[in-house]
């Protein structure tokens, strides 16, 4: 078991408040991804959680029970750092051991636990070796199995693939995701990287500035954002996102832009205008299109579109083409309208976008 509740948090350092009135559940078991940029209060989250940080108020529940003033110790957490923090003079035998002894677990219990999770994360044959003598991703795996051995029922895990080239933060995410499946234990693990986010999570939690923006699965928050930073933030290139007259905006996605040479190839489409061609990056699978609007309300603005098609030059005059079922509508305040609750809000957005009276 390891659900966690935490309700009303807030936590300030002197005048800073870095998380506030944040409420937050995490279903047992999930892989719950907390991303957001530098500086939005992950890491103070994860300690309050861990209780290496306390809240300044609010509450933390564990499977029901307030834990907010129990010792950390006390809350079968295990937390896995950045800076994975494995004692560089102990083999990896010793840094999995280290924290089984200072529980007095027996000698003959401790060998079987050492074994069983070396044997999971792979490291059975590298148990002599010192620290310097394993590569990054073996490191990681160390301090891995360090918090494993423990069998906590929550894991904390701080960015700890940040530290590994870009290969093997790749390789590293399909592993954790193997040991979730296998542990079936709770993980909270935060990143700023929302690609590893939308590649792990069963759930997102996306914040900034200390509030949560949504939660959600990852189909869900980046098919159904709720409002224009999650829409941004989730996804690259960026979604578009521009002005509408009325004081909304309209947003959509780099690929669900169809570029065509002609105005009436795509005549289901609702957002259409002329556009020139700026600049074209040919990634492989597809190709990045900078497109300048050259009609309509958007003229002399850029956006962004990624396409199959790689057939496009820079300067070529193409059409910009959109269907409404990808369309997007933000009100002043950045919040998403959904036609399915604010039917009129909704229509307006789309008669605006159409150049009709509202
Ligand atoms: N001990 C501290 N004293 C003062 N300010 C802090 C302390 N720890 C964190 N902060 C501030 O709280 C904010 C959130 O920090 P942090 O939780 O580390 O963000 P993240 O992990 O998302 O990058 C930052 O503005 C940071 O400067
Ligand atoms: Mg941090």
């Amino acid at each position: 078991m390891g659900e966690i509740v935490l309700k009303n948090i807030n936590k300030t350092f002197g005048n800073t408040k870095v998380l506030e009135n944040l409420n937050l559940k995490i279903n047992d078991g999930e892989f719950a991804v907390l991303v957001g940029a530098s500086g939005c209060g992950k890491t103070t989250l994860l300690r309050i959680i861990a209780g290496i940080g306390p809240a300044t108020s609010g509450e933390l529940y564990i499977d029901g029970e307030e834990v907010s003033d129990l010792a950390p110790g006390k809350r079968n957490i295990a937390m896995v750092f950045q800076n994975y923090a494995i004692y560089p003079n102990m083999t990896v035998k010793g840094n999995i051991e280290f924290g089984l002894k200072n529980n007095h677990v027996p000698k003959a219990e401790r060998e079987r636990l050492i074994a069983e999770v070396a044997e999971s994360v792979g490291l059975t044959e590298y148990l002599k070796r010192k620290p310097n003598a394993l590569s990054g991703g073996q490191r990681q795996r160390v301090a891995l199995a360090r918090a494993m051995v423990k069998n906590p029922k929550v894991f904390l895990m701080d960015e700890p693939l940040s530290n590994l080239d870009a290969k093997l933060r790749v390789a590293m995410r399909s592993e954790l995701i193997e040991l979730h499946n296998k542990l079936k234990t709770t993980f909270v693990y935060v990143t700023h990287d929302q690609v590893e986010a939308m590649s792990m999570a069963d759930t997102i939690i996306l914040m900034n500035k200390g509030v949560i923006q949504q939660q959600a699965s990852p189909e869900e928050i980046y098919d159904d954002p709720n409002n224009i930073f999650t829409a941004q933030f989730i996804g690259t290139p960026s979604m578009n996102v521009l002005p509408l007259k009325n004081d909304c905006h309209v947003g959509y996605r780099p690929e669900k832009v169809v570029l065509t040479t002609e105005e009436k190839q795509k005549p289901e489409a609702v957002y259409r205008e002329k556009a020139r061609i700026v600049t074209r990056e040919m990634l492989g699978s597809e190709t990045l299109y900078k497109v300048l609007i050259t009609s309509g309300d958007h003229q002399n603005q850029t956006v962004m579109v990624k396409s199959l098609e790689d057939a496009f030059k820079e300067e070529q005059n193409v059409w910009v083409n959109v269907t409404q079922e990808n369309l997007y509508f933000f009100d002043h305040k950045e919040l998403r309208i959904r036609e399915t609750d604010r039917a009129e809000a909704y229509a307006a957005c789309v008669k605006c976008l159409k150049g009709e009276e509202p």
